[in-house]
């Protein structure tokens, strides 16, 4: 088995509490990481947290909301002062709002969006990447997603939140990279966690999503956590500015 050199790493998992933040923590606690599970749910926050311990593993919960710049700015204090710093962050925390085209979207759903799945990106990012300088290096890997690399009628607020998140990353990765920080995303196709649950479990829907995948199934939140453990890893040394497709072939097309 290769050694993803993630031992003692400290890693921030944000949205870590569910679906594929979940997994992830999980999955880089197995290789020895120190994870900081953060979620705006403290309860499932330290049950992920909890888990992680139960199997042996180094995990501490911090509630945080990703768009509060005032909550981002504690969570980022509170890391700094129990572990000295941050080696790396997943910026995954993110949310969906009900399908509707463009001249039918409510302001409230557009800006809620936005707050979370954009702003909080660059808000967790723009403080992180102070505390990954003064240990010489870091690893960012946000969660973007097939729709930030092609678009969906309905879901243009999200189609847009997710293109901003590649355009975050490409500049960070251009700013950052000579300074020791790769700044990668990942982009999931459809993937079977509680964000997608009514829309999965739906019989008219499911059939659609599973025609959108060319590998004839939908994701699991592990298959995208691997992809992000070996991205924010030593392993990946040479790769920064990159949206990498964790799609079944969805953006071949
Ligand atoms: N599931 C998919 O098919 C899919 C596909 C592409 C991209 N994504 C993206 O992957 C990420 C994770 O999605 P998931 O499917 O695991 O969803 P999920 O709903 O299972 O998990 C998301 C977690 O983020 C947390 N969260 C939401 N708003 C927050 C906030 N303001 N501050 C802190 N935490 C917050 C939630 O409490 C939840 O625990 C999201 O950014 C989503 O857009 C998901």
């Amino acid at each position: 088995m290769m050694d993803l050199m993630l031992d003692g790493k400290i890693v921030l998992v944000t949205g870590g509490a569910s679906g594929i933040g979940r997994a992830a923590a999980l999955r880089f606690a197995a290789e020895g990481a120190r994870v900081i599970v953060c979620d705006r749910s403290a309860e499932m926050a330290e049950d992920a947290a909890a888990t992680i311990r139960a199997d042996g593993g180094e995990a501490q919960a911090i509630a945080a909301d990703v768009s509060d710049a005032g909550s981002v700015d504690a969570l980022m204090a509170a890391i700094s002062d129990c572990f000295g710093g941050l080696d790396i962050a997943l910026n995954n925390a993110g949310i969906g709002v009900p399908l509707q085209p463009i001249a039918d979207v409510p302001d409230e759903d557009y800006d809620l969006l936005m707050s979370i799945n954009l702003r909080g990106v660059w808000l967790c990012m723009r403080r992180e990447i102070p505390l990954m300088l003064a240990r010489g290096g870091g690893a960012i890997v946000n969660t973007s997603s097939a729709l930030g690399l092609v678009s969906m009628p309905t879901s243009a607020a999200y189609v847009a939140s997710k293109h901003g998140v590649i355009g975050l990353t490409k500049t960070a990765a251009l700013e950052y990279s000579a300074k020791g920080i790769r700044v990668n995303a990942v982009c999931p196709g459809v993937i079977e966690t509680p964000l997608t649950r009514e829309a999965t479990e739906d019989p008219d829907a499911r059939p659609v999503m599973l025609g959108l995948h060319p590998i004839g199934r939908l994701g699991r939140a592990e298959e995208v956590a691997d992809a992000m453990l070996w991205l924010a890893s030593p392993r990946a040394s040479f790769i920064t500015g990159v949206a990498l497709p964790v799609d079944g072939g969805w953006t071949a097309h």
